[in-house]
């Protein structure tokens, strides 16, 4: 049984961090609507019109406006995933990388884990950062990477070059579809899932592929609060990416996990924010 005050401890820390570092940096996300709306109608958004934080959000919508006219979107061509690690550099998404190594490491530290899980892995980023924070605190937690794209067994090679004292297993899973039953004999519980930036690919049902193998899961997403669809949320529709809102996810999660919890409420009533981004959910 996973003790719930125990993990709420273990994100108190990494979620203070996150919140000073979008107080101090963003200010108001409002022009991003208005930018976005012109992103849609195909107009040129000058530097000038958001806080600087934001612009990658803006190269990254500029490009799928551009790809997505012509062919479809592919996470594995090349030149996507060049200018996704691009934008993961970026400091927005480093602050969404800091507190999500945060709250895995500062939990893989106090609460005995059997194996770790991250879904929609990507090109790793995140991943090599929690590497270094598991070689840094002597912890060896097995690790199982997962995304639906092939170029998954690339990101495992490399980290296992970079990260050799560690076990980093590494599957192809579309979430859209059950867990290879390979990746299953892997999983020792209590199974800490972690994920960012992947659920709304797969849709509702995603948080149902992973719900039965997670006890302990977070998730980084964009989950709606206003219900209300902005020019943004159509933007990533063209990639795939569902417009998530938290009621239904909620109704999602309530089928697998007892307890559900919104991590950045603080940063939400201060930035007012449309979305919640730091989803817990345990068994
Ligand atoms: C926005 S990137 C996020 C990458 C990484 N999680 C990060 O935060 O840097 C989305 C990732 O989700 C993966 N993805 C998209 N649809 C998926 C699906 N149905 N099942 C599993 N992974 C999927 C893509 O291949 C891509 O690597």
């Amino acid at each position: 049984m996973i003790n719930r005050e125990t993990i709420l401890e273990c994100i108190k820390g990494p979620m203070e961090h996150y919140h000073q570092k979008m107080n101090n940096t963003i200010g108001d996300w409002k022009p991003l609507i208005g930018v976005s709306e012109k992103l849609l109608a195909g107009k040129e958004v000058k530097d000038d019109e958001l806080p600087s934080v934001l612009l990658p959000l803006v190269e990254m919508m500029s490009l799928i406006m551009q790809i997505t006219k012509e062919s479809e979107w592919d996470w594995s061509n090349p030149a996507i995933q060049e200018a996704y690690k691009h934008l993961a550099e970026s400091h927005l998404y480093k602050n969404f990388a800091a507190a999500t190594v945060g709250i895995v490491s500062s939990i893989i530290r106090t609460v005995k884990i059997g194996t770790i899980v991250e879904v929609g892995t990507g090109p790793g980023q995140v991943t090599a950062s929690l590497c270094e924070k598991m070689t840094k605190h002597n912890i060896t937690t097995p690790l199982v990477i997962s995304d639906k794209s092939p170029s998954i067994s690339h990101t495992g090679e490399n980290l296992r070059k970079s990260f050799p004292h560690l076990k980093i297993n590494d599957f192809v899973w579309d979430l859209r579809e059950n867990p290879p039953s390979e990746m299953i004999e892997k999983l020792t519980r209590p199974v800490l899932l972690f994920e960012r930036f992947c659920i709304p690919y797969g849709g509702y049902d995603a948080i149902d592929s992973i719900g039965p193998i997670a006890d302990i899961l977070i998730m980084i997403e964009d989950l709606n609060l206003t219900g209300k669809k902005e020019a943004y949320d159509i933007i990533y529709e063209k990639i795939g990416a569902q417009f998530f809102t938290y009621r239904e996810a909620k109704e999602h999660l309530e089928k697998h996990f007892s307890f559900i919890y919104t991590c950045d409420r603080k940063t939400i009533e201060a930035l007012n924010f449309p979305v919640t981004d730091f989803t817990l959910a345990i068994k």
